[in-house]
């Protein structure tokens, strides 16, 4: 799949307030500074569409974007973000999680992990809630470009070692950079394969 046109649409704070949900949607997920919104412009080949920063906390609303005017991506603001207040804090994680449990067109989640840092409890606890609610995801690892190969492998099957302590069955995962794009027509053609599975039957 290509991209031909990626526009943002809107941003709010709860779910009933999203666009209708009649097409497949993505949406992303991560700590913050995992490079959520950066792989977001990676993929639509538009630098600037979601905004990035090296300071963590920067997305802080449920934005969505639609693609192709056929399926939306979603960015989403980063969880464990320790400089957050935490009553802060509890009403991001409310927004969020309503918005997985709620959002009917949601197709998958795409839980971001910086390749070069070993599984963090706050992941594990994320993915084994997504497990908990039965909403389909898939991992990116994020900032291949930082490390080499032979360390990006390592952490790869570290995290996949960890996962497989509670798991039977691994999620499908991607190793990606925003920098040199590697991994993009990877994650396009796995959302191409699922946006298919929506117009026979929906989620
Ligand atoms: P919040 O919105 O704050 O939760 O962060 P985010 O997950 O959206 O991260 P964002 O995309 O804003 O990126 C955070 C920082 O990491 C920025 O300085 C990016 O330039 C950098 N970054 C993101 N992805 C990559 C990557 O693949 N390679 C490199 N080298 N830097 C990256
Ligand atoms: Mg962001």
């Amino acid at each position: 799949m290509e991209i031909s046109s990626a526009e943002f649409v809107q941003s709010n704070t709860d779910v009933k307030k999203c666009p209708e949900p009649n097409k497949p949607e993505y949406a992303f997920i991560g700590r913050s500074n995992v490079g959520k919104s950066s792989l977001i412009n990676m993929l639509c080949n538009k630098k600037g569409l979601a905004k990035t920063s090296s300071t963590p906390g920067k997305t802080q609303l449920i934005n969505h974007f639609i693609i192709n005017g056929q399926w939306f991506l979603v960015d989403l603001p980063g969880y464990g973000f320790a400089k957050t207040a935490r009553t802060e804090r509890e009403k991001w994680d409310g927004m969020i999680r309503n918005y997985m449990i709620y959002r009917k067109n949601l197709m998958s989640v795409f839980v971001l992990i910086d390749i070069r840092i070993s599984p963090q409890q706050k992941d594990l606890d994320f993915i084994n809630w997504l497990g908990e609610k039965s909403i389909p995801f898939s991992l990116v690892f994020t900032k291949a470009d930082k490390q080499t190969r032979a360390k990006n492998d390592f952490s790869v099957k570290q995290f996949c070692e960890q996962l497989y302590k509670t798991w039977a069955t691994l999620p499908p995962y991607f190793v990606t950079s925003a920098d040199t794009k590697s991994g993009r027509q990877e994650v396009l053609d796995y959302i191409d394969s699922i946006n298919q599975g929506f117009k026979q039957s929906g989620r």
